[in-house]
């Protein structure tokens, strides 16, 4: 994996701000539609934490005695939002055709690769923090 490929790529991508959770959201539940009853009513908080915690997962890729604490974290609050193991896979799907709609021509299977990896990592180790909650 490329850590700065990936920091280039994301940084693309969120320079269209609010746009790119409204896409990841509305993707997630068109092929999930059971998951919206998992979140609140009001998307607007979600979106703007969802993005916040991306830029900082993606700007500690190299950095891992951050970035493992934090995204366990993000793995023992997850329990208790009702999320499992099950839904993780659906979440990295998303997530990666997100990136790939706005990343537009920059998109390189490269890129798919590096995505696909780091998500894996992220959700493993968020699974296995919820697991030993
Ligand atoms: C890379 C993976 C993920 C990231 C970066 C992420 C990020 C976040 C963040 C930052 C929050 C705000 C609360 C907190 O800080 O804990 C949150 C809440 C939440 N996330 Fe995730 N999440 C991820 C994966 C998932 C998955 C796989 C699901 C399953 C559908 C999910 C569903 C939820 C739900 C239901 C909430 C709570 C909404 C609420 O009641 O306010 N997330 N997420």
């Amino acid at each position: 994996m490329d850590p700065q490929r990936l920091k280039d790529n994301f940084a693309l991508v969120a320079a269209h701000g609010i746009d790119v959770a409204e896409y990841f959201y509305a993707d997630l539940f068109e092929r999930n539609p059971s998951y919206r009853s998992l979140f609140p009513a009001s998307m607007a908080r979600q979106q703007q934490v969802l993005l916040e915690a991306l830029a900082q997962i993606v700007s500690l890729v190299d950095d891992p005695e951050r970035l493992v604490p934090y995204v366990q974290g993000l793995g023992r609050s997850h329990a208790g939002f009702g999320v499992t193991p099950q839904h993780y896979p659906e979440v990295g799907a998303s997530l990666v055709a997100t990136l790939k709609y706005f990343s537009g021509d920059a998109w390189t299977a490269e890129l798919e690769k590096d995505w696909v990896e780091a998500y894996g990592v992220v959700a493993d180790v968020m699974i296995k923090a919820a697991d030993e909650k």
